[in-house]
């Protein structure tokens, strides 16, 4: 796709336009805040809406009551049929188990907050500072892996994803949820099944073909016997681990203990968050250190600024660069484009992040900007990402152990830079050339 060179120009969804949505959000900014998907809706004859600009995107996540979550809606839709005496297809889907989760735990406001505060705060959320330790332990061994390269000028090479980016969530998450070390490949296997629809899906619904469906449903195969099985031994024996909490817990909030599929939809939200959001954060990470060495000098030098990086970073090339998950129960006026009620919504949070009404000089890295964690990349209001918590902590900690071990960082000659498809914002390998820290 060639890169737009007017706000109608602008494709978000085309095969290839990853290459251009950071040429597209400053069109579509000074043009056309609002891009309307014409025929993209929902139903046949409906219209989809972007939203590019900060403010409707915070006024949107932060009230669910008006703009409803697609999830609440398949949860309604789920919760009618059960009333009206309808079972579940037999063959139900991994994804039908979680959403059933997802009807019987958090139908309601007040119950996504409490499924948050008591459920996944104390392990991917605020208490995710209790894993300090053991992230530090994994970043220094995969470090420790490459470390001593040299290509025979004192340098050595690196391929960033493979041998950091992608395997410190994977093994930072199995060790969160309570699964054994060796069953990582496997679980990493299972959860890029988990996230196809965000990778090879079309448009902005990130739909797979039938053919692809059933790809994904065979690479999940033995999934949900796994968890079966570590979810029995964990209730007979627990150990300290999230997924031993959650089958001891009482849930205060009904009253109760949770039940394995429960905990199954539990965990499938864990693995399909968890590990590729976080691997591309770090991917950007080391391409903006890259491009700016004089950022990696200012963290080597002051590793308290390392905190302002990561945010900057995530709000500069935010992971997941959009989703089509709010519905509108009114009728609504973004940027002065009426959007009827009953629209879906594609929340641009990428866009957002480097709206110019929002932020001054917005595609400058500027490790001194106010307010700095407040950016959309893991949205905002009572639906926001749960996970963010640990993610942060996996940032931080994984660029004070670089930033501690190297002393320079630079692309190899041999990037190609091509972005992954799909929704996510990251390429699949990158290339790299280190000093080590003497
Ligand atoms: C840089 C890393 C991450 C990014 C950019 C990210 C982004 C997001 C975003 C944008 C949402 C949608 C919120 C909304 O609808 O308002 C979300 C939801 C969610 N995220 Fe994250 N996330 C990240 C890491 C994680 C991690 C590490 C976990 C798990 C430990 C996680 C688990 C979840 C879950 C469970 C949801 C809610 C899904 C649902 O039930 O609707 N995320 N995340």
């Amino acid at each position: 796709m060639a890169c737009p060179a007017r706000a109608e120009d602008v494709d978000l969804f085309g095969p290839g336009c990853q290459e251009h949505w950071y040429q597209a959000y400053p069109l579509m900014h000074a043009d056309s805040p609002v891009q309307v998907l014409r025929g993209e809706g929902v139903n046949p004859g409906e219209d989809a809406f972007v939203l590019t600009c900060f403010e409707d995107i915070e006024r949107v996540v932060k009230d669910p009551e008006r703009f409803t979550p697609v999830m609440s809606l398949r949860v309604t839709e789920l919760q009618q049929a059960l009333d009206n005496g309808l079972q579940p297809p037999a063959d139900t889907s991994r994804f039908d188990i979680a959403l059933d989760s997802v009807r019987t735990l958090r139908p309601t406001l007040a119950l996504w907050r409490a499924h948050r505060q008591e459920l996944t705060d104390p392990w991917v959320g605020p208490g995710a500072k209790r894993h300090a330790k053991m992230i530090t332990e994994v970043a220094d061994e995969l470090i420790d892996h490459w470390i001593q390269r040299d290509d025979g000028d004192g340098m050595g090479s690196v391929e960033f994803v493979g041998e950091f980016g992608r395997p410190l969530p994977q093994i930072v998450m199995a060790s969160v949820l309570g699964f054994p070390r060796e069953d990582v490949p496997q679980l990493a296997a299972w959860g890029s099944a988990q996230v196809m629809q965000y990778v090879y899906g079309s448009g902005h619904l990130n739909l797979l073909s039938p053919e692809e469906s059933e790809r994904q449903s065979q690479k999940l195969a033995g999934f949900a016997e796994y968890l079966s099985d570590q979810v029995a031994t964990k209730r007979a024996s627990p150990g300290d681990d999230m997924i031993s909490a959650l089958t001891q817990i009482e849930y205060a909030a009904l009253g109760r203990k949770l039940s394995d599929d429960e905990i199954y939809g539990i965990i499938y939200f864990m693995v399909l968050g968890g590990l590729e959001t976080t691997q591309y954060a770090l991917e950007q990470e080391a391409q903006l250190v890259c491009d700016r060495p004089e950022v990696f000098a200012a963290i080597r030098s002051d590793r308290s600024k390392i905190r302002a990086f990561t945010e900057e970073a995530m709000r500069l090339r935010a992971p997941t660069q959009g989703l089509s998950t709010r519905v509108t129960t009114r009728e609504e006026v973004f940027q002065g484009v009426t959007v009827p009620a009953g629209s879906i919504l594609h929340i641009r949070f990428g866009a957002g992040n480097v709206d110019p009404r929002q932020y001054e000089c917005p595609y400058e890295l500027d490790l001194e900007r106010k307010a700095l964690g407040n950016h959309l990349t893991f949205s905002q209001g009572p639906r926001t990402c749960p996970g963010a918590g640990i993610s942060r902590i996996e940032q931080v900690i994984a660029w004070q152990r670089l930033s501690q071990r190297l002393d320079s960082l630079e692309f190899a000659p041999d990037n190609r830079f091509a972005h992954q498809p799909g929704i996510m914002l990251g390429t699949l390998e990158l290339h790299l050339r280190f000093g080590r820290a003497r």
